[in-house]
């Protein structure tokens, strides 16, 4: 199951992960993957969970979206991870859409 999803992503080009090292470690990752003119964002994960809520994924995200300057960022995040949409109401996200799952989320770079 892993080793598929890792290949379907391996197929798409516009598709990149990020690793997060803090202090020479890797703590954690980020995706994006170039839409046209947008970039969605993703696999926002913190893996080492003592480094949590000090800032190292929100300065991540912030180095990374820099890149993208005036694109559309968007992203869906689950409707209960409530955390998740915190951290991304924190980076300025607004929330543009929802279902019964998801909420989408997006914010100009
Ligand atoms: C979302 C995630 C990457 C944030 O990592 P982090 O190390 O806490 O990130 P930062 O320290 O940069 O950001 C902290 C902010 O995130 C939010 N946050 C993080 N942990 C929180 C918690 N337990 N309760 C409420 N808000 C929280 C808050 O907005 C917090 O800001 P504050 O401390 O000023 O209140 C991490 O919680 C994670 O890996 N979650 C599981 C994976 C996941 O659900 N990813 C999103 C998929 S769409």
């Amino acid at each position: 199951m892993q080793v598929k999803w890792y290949e379907k992503y391996k197929k798409d080009q516009g598709n990149t992960i990020y690793i997060v090292f803090y202090r020479g470690k890797p703590v954690g990752t980020i995706s994006t993957t170039i839409r046209d003119e947008e970039v969605e964002m993703g696999r926002v994960i913190l893996g080492e969970k003592k480094y949590a809520r000090q800032g190292i994924m929100g300065e991540a995200a912030e180095i990374l979206l820099s890149r993208f300057k005036g694109k559309r960022i968007f992203l869906e995040v689950l409707k209960d991870n409530e955390v998740a949409i915190a951290f991304y109401k924190k980076h300025r996200f607004k929330v543009r859409g929802k279902d019964k799952k998801k909420v989408v989320m997006e914010r100009f770079a």
